[in-house]
């Protein structure tokens, strides 16, 4: 079994899809271990996409990730770190495939619905931002 973080980005519930989403991942075979409702500090958000504070878009990532709740999930699986990149798809919806979460609901490449962990390495991190381990079930 492996864990990865996801997040339902605060476009899908301003879209009043997060529920769909969420269908999505539980029809994929992911269990759910942890999931919470919260709205990001700007501090939380900064520390959280923290590799990313060199590039471009950085603060329009911030300043999007803190504009309405957002709804962190543990996610289990075996290889689900791979295997829910492939849900989501790529991270322009242009590129992702056909069925994929983000090609089916998101906009564009920064209002992309939904975050999923790139490593095992980084899920541990990113699933400790969010949850304790006595928060999953
Ligand atoms: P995520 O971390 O959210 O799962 O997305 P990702 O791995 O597919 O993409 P990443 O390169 O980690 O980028 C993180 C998030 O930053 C926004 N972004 N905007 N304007 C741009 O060119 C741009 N590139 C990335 C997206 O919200 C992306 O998911
Ligand atoms: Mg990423």
């Amino acid at each position: 079994m492996e864990r990865t973080l996801a997040i339902l980005k605060p476009d899908s519930i301003e879209k009043k899809i997060h529920g769909k989403v969420i269908q999505h991942i539980i029809d994929a075979g992911f269990e759910i271990k942890g999931m919470q409702l919260l709205r990001l500090t700007e501090d939380s958000a900064k520390k959280f996409y923290e590799v990313h504070k060199e590039r471009p878009f950085f603060n329009d990532l911030v300043a999007y990730m803190t504009s309405g709740p957002v709804i962190p999930m543990c996610l289990e699986k075996p290889n689900a770190v791979a295997e829910f990149r492939k849900l989501i798809g790529a991270t322009n919806p242009a590129n992702a495939e056909e069925g994929t979460i983000r090609k089916l609901y998101a906009e564009s490449v920064e209002r992309n619905i939904v975050h999923g962990s790139d490593s095992p390495e980084n899920a541990a991190k990113e699933i400790a931002h969010f949850f304790k381990d006595s928060d999953l079930v």
